[in-house]
């Protein structure tokens, strides 16, 4: 979380910097803050709340060629405009932005107290320029000031510093993204790399512990070992135009609409890859899959495909609750780690935990060059393009695809697999249309002003439910929680009244007929049923149609919800692309 970026050049920073900032808002848009360096002096600018249509020239910043800027997610500080960043030294020279949490912190802080340091900020980030000050009042050079000062850093990291007297600009990282943007005679730093994609499309991973010095040339260096590391430039398939939402009003509808091609793009893999995989997953002694949030549920949602498809037991585990099940892993153990940014914290210490291990990661990921992507033994990319708003869509469907191909693959039948998901993909786009979406949004209409919300479904629709339920909760702030439809009676019913919409997503399987009757509970205690089924049902008043698409069932059924859920965000004059409290890549425990 917190998005963080850097330019120096020949065109003007404070441009550059802001444009990426908006870019980089679906990382956290509590606060933002630019620092641009003119003439040996740091013009700094801090505000809360987006940054939305703010222009360099509104906030009358002179040319220059030298700037970093920051948008925030608080975890450590109130969002107040003290803590926003850059936040800079004592003497006004140096600036820093941050993205990550500094373990130690307090720990530094009452060092640096103690050395007649004054703190303006209550963040964690506040430490590092007083630490680089602290280095260069005994003498450090600006360079040697910030290794030193990253060295005694406990916890994940990127950030970015510049100095008043200085014509270098100094980035580095540990545990949390950085990617150095390479154009003619310019260069860019970013926590993502739309920040810059407008610019060039040339780009340099950095790597944990690596720190690049930036002034008309670059170097790199791992600052642990102080040694000169040559890295490759990397050439980015990607069009601009992407990560923007042109005529869309929000990202979410775009994305959602997307997902025609998106999963098509998924499931568009090298399928002797993909046959050498399923063989890995065959042959191994235990199988984790780990991912959080609604990439947790996608991981659910696999445990049922590779048990009906494959005959298979995978055990799911929330990332952050993997650590307890340490004890059972061995170098035989095969770890899948799923995730759309490749940089959430809690799923990079699963991966870390389990490599401590010897265990095998597998990730399957949509962000090119993340920090998972980098540190793990196999990689499947899900190629969904960006996904810029904060709720999950099109690489939660396109992270489903790719899970049940496995599952088909191994299974030894990766044929039927790849046809049943091109078939759903044609059936998907025959169901999207206009009409469609208007059934969906008058729907919305009706029932905006209810509080609660229940989803049920059984079998591989039960974590469908629960995600289901994070959608709901995420965009609209309604109260939504999803059961297994058996559960129901276990409890649950107790809270089902005339003002409770209750959702059933149904499969034309095994579990059709007892989903149908949890449904007919909920309708006979005066609830309203809302069914997502192939066929319509007595049991329903209102029905939207899915194709049947046997199991692939998940990716149809969750569609229709993103949809209900971005009307019910719209409707209640929410933005869909940025709800509150959250980020779209939570780099923090
Ligand atoms: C998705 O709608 C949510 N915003 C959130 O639960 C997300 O899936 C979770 O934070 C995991 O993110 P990742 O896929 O980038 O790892």
């Amino acid at each position: 979380m917190c998005g963080i970026t850097g330019y120096k050049g020949k065109r003007n920073a404070s441009e550059i910097v802001i444009k990426g900032l908006k870019k980089l808002e679906y990382r956290g848009y509590d606060s933002w803050g630019i620092a641009i360096k003119t003439d040996n002096h740091l013009n700094v600018i801090k505000r809360i709340g987006k940054i939305g249509d703010v222009s360099s020239k509104e906030l009358k910043l002179k040319k220059s060629s030298f700037g970093i800027a920051h948008t925030r997610w608080a975890t450590t500080g109130k969002v107040t405009q003290e803590n926003a960043h850059p936040h800079l030294s004592m003497d006004n020279k140096i600036a820093v932005v941050h993205n990550g949490i500094i373990e130690n912190y307090q720990e530094l802080k009452k060092f640096l107290t103690k050395q007649g340091f004054k703190f303006r900020s209550e963040t964690d980030t506040e430490v590092i320029p007083q630490f680089i000050q602290y280095f260069m009042d005994k003498g450090n050079s600006f360079n040697d000031a910030v290794i030193n000062t990253i060295k005694k850093l406990e916890g994940r990291f990127a950030i970015v510093a510049i100095n008043k007297d200085y014509d270098t600009m100094i980035g580095a990282r540990r545990g949390s993204p950085l990617v150095l943007g390479v154009g003619k005679d310019e260069f860019f730093l970013a926590s993502d790399i739309p920040a810059f994609l407008e610019y060039t499309k040339d780009v340099i991973f950095l790597d944990d512990n690596e720190i690049v010095f930036i002034n008309s040339k670059t170097e790199i260096r791992n600052f642990q070992t102080n040694k000169k590391v040559e890295k490759k430039t990397e050439k980015i398939d990607w069009d601009a135009k992407e990560a923007e939402k042109g005529s869309f009003p929000h990202f979410m509808l775009k994305e959602i609409l997307e997902q025609k091609e998106s999963i098509a793009r998924a499931v568009n893999q090298d399928l002797d890859e993909i046959k050498r995989i399923a063989k890995l997953i065959n042959d191994a002694f235990g199988v984790f899959i780990v991912g959080c949030g609604t990439a947790g549920k996608v991981c659910h949602t696999a445990t049922y495909l590779f048990s009906r498809i494959a005959d298979k037991h995978v055990n799911f585990s929330f990332s952050s609750e993997f650590p307890n099940y340490q004890h059972f892993l061995t170098d035989k153990t095969l770890m899948i780690a799923v995730s759309q940014s490749g940089e959430t914290a809690d799923t990079l210490e699963a991966i870390e935990a389990a490599k401590k291990k010897g265990v095998k990661v597998l990730s399957i990921v949509n962000v090119y060059g993340s920090s998972m992507t980098r540190i793990s033994d196999y990689n499947i990319y899900v190629k969904s393009g960006p996904e810029k708003c904060v709720a999950s869509t099109k690489v939660t469907t396109g992270q489903l695809a790719i899970l049940t191909m496995l599952a088909y693959a191994c299974a030894g039948k990766l044929e039927e697999g790849t046809k049943l998901i091109k078939q759903t993909i044609t059936d998907i786009n025959k169901t999207i249309n206009d009409s469609y979406l208007k059934k969906i949004k008058s729907l919305a209409e009706k029932i905006r002003d209810n509080e609660s919300m229940y989803i049920i479904g059984r079998g591989l629709n039960y974590p469908i439910a629960l995600e289901s339920a994070i959608k709901l909760q995420e965009v609209s702030y309604i109260h939504a929680e999803g059961f297994a439809g058996g559960e129901l009676k276990h409890g649950p019913l107790a809270l089902i009244d005339n003002k409770t919409p209750c959702i059933a997503l149904v499969a034309n399987d095994e579990t059709k007929a007892d989903i149908l009757s949890n449904a007919e509970e909920v309708k006979s205690r005066a609830g309203l049923i809302i069914g997502v089924a192939p066929e319509n049902n007595p049991a329903f008043d209102y029905w939207l149609e899915v194709p049947d698409s046997g199991n692939c069932s998940p990716i149809v059924n969750i569609i229709p919800v993103q949809l209900l859920a971005y009307y019910l965000s719209t409707l209640k004059g929410i933005d869909p692309d940025y709800p509150k409290n959250l980020a779209k890549c939570v780099s923090v425990k």
